[in-house]
């Protein structure tokens, strides 16, 4: 029987997954699920649901859980990382300090995004050398941000290591819901970086197996771009006349100085997820609650479950298909501009025997400048991570599209240290 852990498995969100877990698993068939984390009475509480949710629908796998990593991903046949190093406490401060030098703060964006990568590529590269040590078979899926970073740190480390984001499937999502077709028959022409990333096209297929179908992008914008551009809070003649479908982490940079002015007036994020999850603690509590509550609908990890199960079934072949998922991978050649090293995220065949990303026809300037800039950050970020030290922190703050400017820099940098030096060992 299949054995999956979860890293970070106590978190608010781990009921999403057991949820897909369940309604999933003639695809991906679990019998034994190990829930890991630190915080003990929480992953008590958690396990206890979703104890709860898996009986409710008749799964019988078991929930196990465990505080000691080396001890939870013995045997396992995949390991999902969902950790956050610092909690929302670490978050608030990320989205928080470069508001003060007029940078937008935000978890995976900016300076911010660079501090997530600085606590959590250390703890990342930890955990996935005691899976290895464990079994090197063994796959690691890492959904902790930020992702694109946090994979290049495994594959460069050589892991066998895969990152995922639901941003693709909220599009495939979306769009199949404006055309009335089931998700399955939606395949988005979809490029860039995590949290970068832009759809080319939208195929529509006759079947999902289909390797061809019908482009249905100008049709959706022509029908449904108020709707497409309301959600990304983009403009709409911009992404009519591009023809192309940002995803609403571009908003950072084609409206930064609004987006900056939006979060002055506001609470951080963080902020508004600490109170959600207090809610969510205090419902998942409750002995009679054995269905994934409503109120998780407001954080934004939609459908990740889905693309989680999607992903391992074709990874460890249980679903006997050679599915193409839009992943997290090296760019070995297929943004010939990029370093192969880089990691971009693409559409990508995944099935038993590994990930190999789709090519792609050329990349139009407009998105090939910003994709290229932030690949060299992303280098520059890892650097440092791996590294330490106050000049690589400030030399990717430098080589960042939105910061780019010595004195902005070297403010970021002290601010950066100052905020997280309990959580970096070198600082
Ligand atoms: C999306 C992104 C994730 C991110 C999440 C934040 O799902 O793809 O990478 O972690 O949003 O959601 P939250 O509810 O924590 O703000
Ligand atoms: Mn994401």
């Amino acid at each position: 029987a299949l054995k999956l852990a979860i890293v970070g498995g106590a978190s608010t969100y781990t009921p999403e997954l057991i949820d897909g877990f369940a309604r999933l698993r003639d695809t991906l068939p679990i019998g034994e699920l190990v829930l890991i984390d630190p915080a003990a009475d929480r992953l008590e509480l958690i396990a206890a649901l979703a104890r709860r949710i898996f009986a409710r629908q008749g799964h019988h796998a078991t929930v196990t859980t465990t505080t000691d990593t080396t001890t939870g991903v013995h045997d396992a046949d995949a390991v999902l990382l969902q950790l956050r190093v610092g909690g929302q406490a670490a978050r608030d401060k990320d989205e928080t300090w470069p508001l003060e030098c007029g940078c937008v703060g935000q978890e995976t964006t900016g300076a911010g995004g660079l501090a997530k990568a600085l606590r959590t590529v250390p703890v990342v590269l930890d955990i996935a050398e005691r899976v290895r040590a464990a079994n090197p078979h063994a796959w690691i899926v890492d959904f902790t941000n930020p992702v694109g970073i946090v994979t290049r740190a495994l594959q460069s480390a050589g892991h066998k290591a895969v990152g995922l984001c639901n941003v693709a499937i909220g599009f495939q999502r979306k769009f199949a819901t404006h055309l009335g077709v089931d998700p399955e028959l939606v395949r988005l022409d979809h490029v860039g970086l995590n949290h970068l990333t832009w759809e080319r096209g939208v195929t529509l297929l006759d079947t999902p197996d289909a390797t061809t179908g019908t482009e249905v992008l100008p049709r959706l914008l022509t029908e449904h771009g108020q709707a497409i551009a309301a959600d990304l809070h983009l403009p709409l003649p911009v992404i009519q006349r591009l023809g192309v479908v940002p995803s609403y982490y571009l908003r950072y940079f084609y409206q930064h100085d609004q987006v900056v002015k939006e979060l002055q007036d506001k609470g951080s994020r963080a902020a508004e997820v600490a109170a959600i999850e207090k809610q969510l603690l205090e419902l998942y509590a409750d002995p009679a609650l054995d269905t994934k509550p409503e109120l998780l609908g407001q954080r934004g990890g939609a459908f990740y479950s889905e693309a989680a199960v999607q992903l391992i079934a074709s990874l460890l072949g249980t679903d006997h298909r050679t599915t193409v998922q839009v992943v997290n991978t090296r760019n070995d050649g297929i943004l010939p501009f990029l370093p192969d090293d880089a990691v971009i995220e693409v559409p990508a065949t995944v099935d038993a025997t590994g990930v190999r990303p789709l090519p792609q026809r050329p990349l139009e300037p407009l998105y090939a400048g910003l994709i290229a800039s932030v690949t060299a950050y992303e280098h520059l970020a890892l650097d440092a991570a791996l590294h330490g030290g106050r000049d690589r922190v400030f030399d990717a703050l430098l080589a960042h599209p939105l910061i780019g400017q010595i004195d902005l820099a070297d403010h970021l940098t002290d601010r950066l240290l100052a905020h997280n030096r309990h959580h970096l060992n070198w600082a």
